[in-house]
């Protein structure tokens, strides 16, 4: 199995390259700000406490998210991994994530972590906020949700660093140039 987790701040490009990481590799799926916002449109229980905290642009309960991610490990057993999109956030949840797999008898293969710089970041929310009407994508949010990626995601790096798995690749550029970047890093995944 290929696991792959695919790290950055918000507007990173983290979706836009995981369709493409998808296509070639076809690997299972897991974002889980889609999930979140899945239960938010079903207007679940979970839903409707996310739906606050996502509009902070603050950090939904490890434990939640934790729950979500187990439950898609389960379905999903016996294909040819995984890219996890937007998970883990917290050192926590990494470290949550590394026993789920183990407990299949997996690991995460490479985490890889997209660089872009604030102003761009900023730039590339605003146009689709006003394009899609995410409602996250206004600019006080978008400025907390840096901020909070700084200042609690960040450490995820590290935990990765130490065990040489954390791979940086250049995110701007065109959406193919940076997809090239990040091929060869997965080719260099030992299985
Ligand atoms: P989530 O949905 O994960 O949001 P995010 O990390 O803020 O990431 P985005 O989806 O905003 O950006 P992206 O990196 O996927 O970029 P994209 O490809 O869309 O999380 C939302 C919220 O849910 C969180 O704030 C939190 O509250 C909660 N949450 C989620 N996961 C959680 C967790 N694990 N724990 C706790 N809470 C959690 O690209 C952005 C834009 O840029 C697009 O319009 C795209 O077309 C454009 N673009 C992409 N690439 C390029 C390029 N190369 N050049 C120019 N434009 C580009």
């Amino acid at each position: 199995m290929l696991n792959i987790v695919l790290f950055g701040p918000p507007g990173s490009g983290k979706g836009t390259q995981s369709e493409k990481v998808i296509e070639k590799y076809g690997l299972v799926h897991i974002s889980t700000g889609d999930l979140l916002r899945d239960e938010v449109a079903a207007q679940t229980d979970l839903g409707l406490q996310a739906k606050e905290i996502m509009d902070k642009g603050e950090l939904v309960s490890d434990k939640i998210v934790i729950g979500m991610i187990r439950k898609k490990l389960d379905e999903h057993q016996g294909g040819p991994g995984f890219i996890f999109d937007g998970f883990p956030r917290t050192v926590n949840q990494a470290r949550e994530l590394r026993k789920a797999l183990t407990d299949y008898d997996e690991r995460v293969g490479v985490m890889i972590s997209l660089e872009v710089s604030r102003e761009e970041l900023v730039k590339r929310l605003l146009k689709r906020g006003k394009e899609t009407g995410r409602t996250d994508d206004n600019l006080e949010t978008i400025n907390n949700r840096i901020d909070v990626y700084d200042r609690q995601t960040i450490p995820v790096t590290y935990y990765y660093d130490k065990m040489h798995k954390h791979a940086a690749v250049e995110g701007t550029g065109s959406v193919d140039k940076i997809f090239e970047r990040i091929v060869e890093v997965i080719s260099k995944v030992k299985p």
